[in-house]
């Protein structure tokens, strides 16, 4: 695993967002696994910036976005559709047609799951998967457990990732109780995983998935069986590492 290590999450922001860029410019027809959240906010930022520039074109890039809460409406605030939306999509010249976020709202979630993952090996999986991690070390929305799912699922969201994501609702009872995942499948498959990761509460998460043992107990583990991982995380992010002795 490669670990850039950045000073804060500005630093960690710009270099991810050099990363994907890098990748689209190498690779303009490239499909890139997208991540929702606070981590890659400063990334996307960079990257429509950068659109503005005229450095960087999504015309030919194909999305795949990591996971959905079930029950909102990709018009609803807090949807995953709605913060791509307003994050990127509607800032680049992505197509519309080429941007997939699962349908929290589908009447028939087996069928759903299934095709997603059928489109997702269509394309020979995604060139770059880009990643956040949860302060229990979920991937996408697979949560701590005692095995790892291949396949895209709805998955039960955890006190814990419920909890962390209160923030971004009116009340925690707001915050959906089940959610629409990727699975570890069309992760793993990625030709290249992008990890991000910024402040002292995903430390300890850090620190499990890149030296603990690999265990469905901590989801993000499994990324050391993957080839082509790259880590940008800010310096608080890799405290518990770094005090672990582990060299970045
Ligand atoms: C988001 C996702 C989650 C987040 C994780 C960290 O699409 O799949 O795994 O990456 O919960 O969230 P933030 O970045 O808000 O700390």
């Amino acid at each position: 695993m490669k670990i850039y290590r950045e000073k804060d999450y500005d630093a960690m922001s710009r270099r991810a967002a050099q990363i994907i860029a890098g990748e689209i410019t190498h690779n303009p027809a490239c499909a890139l696994g997208l991540a929702t959240g606070s981590t890659p906010e400063g990334a996307y930022k960079y990257l429509v910036d950068w659109y503005k520039q005229g450095l960087v074109s999504f015309r030919d890039v194909l999305s795949v976005n990591l996971d959905e809460y079930v029950g909102l409406a990709p018009d609803h605030d807090q949807s995953y559709r709605y913060f791509m939306q307003s994050n990127l999509f509607d800032h680049v010249d992505i197509l519309p047609e080429n941007t997939r976020v699962p349908d929290g709202l589908t009447k028939d979630p087996e069928a759903f799951c299934a095709e997603y993952d059928a489109y997702i090996r269509s394309l020979g999986y995604v060139n770059l998967q880009l990643l956040g991690i949860g302060r229990n070390g979920h991937i996408g929305f697979n949560e701590p457990g005692d095995h790892f799912v291949k396949e895209t699922h709805v998955v039960d969201l955890t006190e814990s990732t419920i909890d962390a994501n209160a923030r971004f609702f009116a009340s925690r009872d707001d915050v959906p109780r089940q959610a629409i995942s990727m699975g570890m499948g069309a992760i793993m498959g990625a030709k290249k995983v992008l990890l991000c990761a910024s402040g002292e509460d995903k430390a300890d998460a850090i620190c499990r998935s890149v030296s603990g043992p690999i265990t469905p107990e901590c989801p993000g583990s499994i990324l050391q069986l993957h080839k082509n991982v790259v880590l940008v995380a800010d310096e608080a992010a890799l405290s518990k590492l770094i005090a672990a002795g582990v060299e970045v």
